[in-house]
């Protein structure tokens, strides 16, 4: 909408004045007539939509994705079908578990979720800044965010995990351990969105056109270099600026300074699964760098701050489930879950099943369906015959497969099998090895910097709760257990060697690391 020399009109379109409501006399009571007043008022009552559910708080950017190469030996996605290939993207950086309005500093896992509007529909990778998550199966999502949201009956703390519920349930949920250590070490509180990366999490597949699929992981990795604040700054920043990750996006954009980040993947083959000691499908776990190294793929770069914040960032409807030909699901019972929970939470938020027909939304191909009606329609359909078959509009919009229409099709070769069950699968088991690898391939100075996250949220729970920690750090590490229990005045148990390993991989230190640019950074 542009509002360049135009006369103010009402939402139907006259032309009106609307700084006085009408009124019986110049001082008398105002008039249920006003339909200026009622409409404006009420446009005004209705405003808001619920905020997200999770990742509530959260800023965006427009931008470009521009392929470094034909990968169609891995992929028939479209968009990675020629070198230099561009297409257009919006990504959402966010907190997890604080309001919209909360401290963009606090500590917590961040979003990273990129939409890429490629020519063959709109396809979402809907990360994080942290490549594990805490929970193995999406049943338990609830539970995650029941115990790190603020208490029930005080709604307190506000964005934060220093309170005893989350850590009963780290504590209680043993699969929380890996995440949560990447959460207390610097990945926690980046120094802005553009000093993370992103990943995708779960462990994906990728498909051609002769069938060959491969499972891989997706990362973005920051140009701009990797940072974080320290427990201080951020801090003090959430008092003076809470603002301040949206802003240094926003100044970044603005001042021509555009952030990049290079999208890479982890490849491995489908019998490569359970190769590891530990199952792929499992999204607690990372593929260490040496067993797949990064492949290079392509840049993403952000060029452009949304013209309005509601319609672009709060109205972006992400989800696991927008993926394109050439991509594919695996059995990761998490991802499989969230496949399912978005466009149900987002029909929620919209309250009917057009949000994607939002200009944000809205994929840069035509789309032709029978789906039809519902809330907010915003398309005049001409078709008499809105279902499958008909003859009345001579079979159109006609159903396109692999071959035809450059349909999607699901990976051939996929196969599910095996008795229904209800638990977790034996390849799940193992929670504490890779805590531990975290804990071994950061800086020493990292190291503290975890112990006293650790401290500083455990600090002040109960003592039961506390107890119950110390047991999981020891499983960890007997030396992790030790430096925080000296804060809290608790001996740690005896050590338990049962995961205790030397072992490291490279990749996972902020610190060890030199920025490659200061600028724009205040
Ligand atoms: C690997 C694990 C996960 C990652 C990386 C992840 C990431 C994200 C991100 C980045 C967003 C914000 C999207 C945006 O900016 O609009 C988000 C929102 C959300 N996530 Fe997840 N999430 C994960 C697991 C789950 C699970 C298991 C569930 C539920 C079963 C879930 C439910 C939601 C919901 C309900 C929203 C709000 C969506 C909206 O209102 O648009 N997430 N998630």
């Amino acid at each position: 909408v542009d509002d360049g020399d135009v006369f103010l009109t009402s939402d139907v379109g006259g032309p009106i004045e609307d700084q006085n409501s009408l009124k019986a006399g110049e001082r008398g009571p105002t008039l249920l007539e006003d339909f200026i007043f009622r409409q404006k008022i009420t446009h005004f009552d209705h405003e808001r939509v619920p905020e997200r559910a999770v990742h509530a708080r959260g800023a965006g950017a427009h931008g470009t994705f521009t392929s470094y190469g034909d990968f169609s030996n891995i992929t028939a996605a479209s968009f990675l079908g020629a070198k230099n290939k561009q297409t257009p993207v919006f990504v959402r950086f966010s907190t997890v578990a604080g309001s919209r309005g909360s401290a963009d500093t606090a500590r917590d896992v961040h979003g990273f979720a990129v939409r890429l509007y490629t020519d063959e529909g709109n396809f979402d990778i809907v990360g994080n800044n942290i490549p594990v998550f805490f929970i193995q199966d999406a049943i338990q999502f609830p539970d995650l965010i029941h115990s790190v949201k603020p208490r029930s009956d005080n709604e307190i703390p506000q964005a934060a995990t220093a309170h005893d519920t989350a850590w009963d349930f780290f504590s209680q949920e043993t699969s929380t351990l890996h995440t949560l250590f990447w959460a207390m070490a610097g990945y926690g509180i980046p120094r802005s969105f553009r000093h993370m990366d992103g990943h995708g999490v779960h462990t994906f597949r990728l498909v051609n056109e002769n069938d060959d699929t491969k499972l891989v992981k997706w990362h973005w990795k920051t140009k701009q270099g990797k940072a974080s604040l320290v427990w201080d700054e951020a801090q003090h920043v959430a008092g003076k600026n809470a603002d301040f990750h949206r802003q240094d996006l926003f100044d970044a954009i603005e001042s021509g300074n555009f952030p990049e980040w290079e999208l890479n993947i982890q490849m491995i083959n489908e019998d490569q699964a359970l190769a590891f000691g530990f199952d792929v499908l499992d999204p607690t776990k990372i593929i260490p760098e040496e067993l797949a190294p990064l492949q290079p793929l392509g840049l993403l770069r952000l060029d452009a701050n949304p013209a309005n914040y509601f319609a672009e960032t709060e109205q972006i409807m992400f989800q696991p489930g927008h993926i394109v030909r050439g991509v594919d699901f695996t059995d990761d019972p998490l991802l499989q879950g969230r496949i399912f929970s978005y466009l149900d939470t987002q029909l929620n938020r919209h309250g009917g099943p057009n949000f994607e027909q939002l200009p944000i939304n809205r994929p840069v191909v035509p789309i032709h369906n029978n789906n039809r009606d519902g809330a907010a329609q915003n398309l005049i359909h001409k078709n008499t015959a809105p279902y499958i078959p008909n003859s009345v509009n001579k079979g159109f919009p006609k159903q396109a497969n692999r071959t035809q229409g450059k349909g999607f099709f699901t990976a051939p070769g996929r196969q599910a099998s095996g008795a229904l069950e209800r638990r977790r699968s034996s390849t799940f088991q193992d929670h504490w090895s890779q805590p531990r690898l975290f804990f071994n391939s950061i800086t020493p100075i990292e190291q503290q910097f975890l112990i006293d996250a650790i401290r500083f949220e455990t600090s002040g729970l109960s003592r039961e709760v506390q107890q119950n920690v110390m047991v999981q750090l020891n499983r960890i590490s007997h030396d992790i257990a030790v430096r925080v229990g000296k804060t809290l005045g608790l001996e740690a148990p005896a050590p338990d060697e049962t995961y205790y390993h030397d072992n490291t991989t490279q990749g996972l230190s902020i610190f060890g690391q030199e920025l490659p640019t200061i600028a724009t950074l205040r």
